[in-house]
């Protein structure tokens, strides 16, 4: 029996997620569906921001759906964001993020993309201290080991995709060491995986300059945290924006979906939160972590044919409800 944890959490995450999790239910009616709290809310009301009940529903089920978190723009004592410490307290190491083209909201057609990002160290292991008073220094930390792990699901995402090109991103004529050991490493993993002559390298500022240019010859893209967070946001541009960009938080045999976009405070509540990017991330988990191809191009497919019918999205007229059901009426029809 497939089990689903889900964690709606702050804002519009609290509109979105019930959307995904609506069509998770068509596509897989045994689907058990358990409700857990993290982010700011429950800070306030509990003290923290990720219970070690959410913790243990996320162990016992395996996969989770995530919606937003919001957090204050000063710090407060006690508090970190639900979804670094859900990650590091997982070990959800890998980032996925595909990035493609959408009828009517897409600025160009034929982008499909996917970026593989390290998702535990790098610079964000949060090292920081002041050397001195006018000296601050954040220490990046890459290792061997997450390399591998981040080359391996690599090598299983180019199977899968049938992958012509994997692009190893970074920028090791500055960083030699901690570049060089992430260049090095994955690239051994992938030839001892068979795929040496599909590895390709860039640097990770032409690797920008080429995505604004010509993001089409991209497929798949592997990188470090730092790298791969701007690198993912910049590219979602050609996907129609955040409201569309789905990611999925990977670790061993537990996975986390979650879409990129925030709570956005401005429209919480309003009714007009886009479900896209969250029916989306609930297909990379159908896809990636339970292996249900069948049901994640689903899942997909009603989407695309709900935009080109719609012709887009009209973002003043559009509304949560209106989309949830054009795109859930057009999976009841598969
Ligand atoms: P945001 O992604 O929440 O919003 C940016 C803009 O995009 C806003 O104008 C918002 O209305 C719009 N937008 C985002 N998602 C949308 C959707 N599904 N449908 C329609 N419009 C959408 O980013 P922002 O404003 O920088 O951050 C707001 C809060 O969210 C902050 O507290 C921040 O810390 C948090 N945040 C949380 C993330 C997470 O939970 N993983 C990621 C990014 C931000
Ligand atoms: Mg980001």
């Amino acid at each position: 029996m497939r089990k689903l944890c889900v964690i709606p959490g702050d804002g519009i995450g609290v509109d979105v997620t019930p959307v995904a999790v609506a069509a998770l239910r068509i596509l897989l009616p045994d689907l058990q569906v358990v409700e857990a709290q993290a982010g700011w809310g429950c800070f306030v009301e509990h003290g923290c921001a990720v219970p070690e009940r959410t913790l243990e529903l996320m162990r016992d089920c395996g996969a989770g759906l995530f919606g937003a978190v919001q957090s204050p723009a000063h710090a407060v004592p006690g508090y970190r964001s639900a979804i670094l410490t859900l990650r590091q307290q997982l070990d959800l190491s890998v980032n996925l993020r595909p990035v493609r083209s959408w009828p009517g909201i897409s600025p160009r057609p034929g982008v499909d993309l996917l970026i593989l990002r390290e998702n535990s160290e790098g610079l964000y292991i949060g090292r920081e201290h002041m050397a001195s008073p006018d000296q601050a220094i954040a220490e990046r930390q890459i290792s061997r080991q997450a390399c591998e792990t981040l080359a391996q699901r690599a090598a299983e995402v180019a199977r899968q995709r049938r992958s012509k090109r994997i692009t190893l991103v970074h920028k090791a004529n500055v960083l030699p060491l901690t570049c060089g050991l992430f260049r090095d490493t994955c690239r051994a993993v992938l030839e001892e995986q068979g795929l040496g002559e599909q590895v390709d390298e860039r640097l990770v500022d032409v690797a920008a300059l080429q995505l604004v240019e010509q993001p089409q010859n991209f497929d798949l893209l592997v990188t470090t945290n730092l790298f791969g967070d701007i690198l993912s946001d910049l590219a979602s541009y050609w996907s129609g924006g955040l409201a569309t960009a789905p990611s999925l938080n990977w670790g061993k045999g537990i996975a986390l979906a979650e879409p990129v976009h925030g709570s956005a405070p401005d429209i919480a509540g309003s009714g007009r939160a886009n479900p896209i990017a969250a029916l989306l991330s609930a297909a990379l988990l159908l896809r990636h972590h339970w292996q249900l191809e069948e049901e994640a191009t689903c899942l997909e497919s009603a989407v695309e044919r709900f935009l080109n019918d719609a012709q887009g999205l009209d973002h003043g007229t559009q509304t949560t409800e209106r989309v949830a059901q054009g795109v859930l009426t057009r999976l009841d029809l598969l």
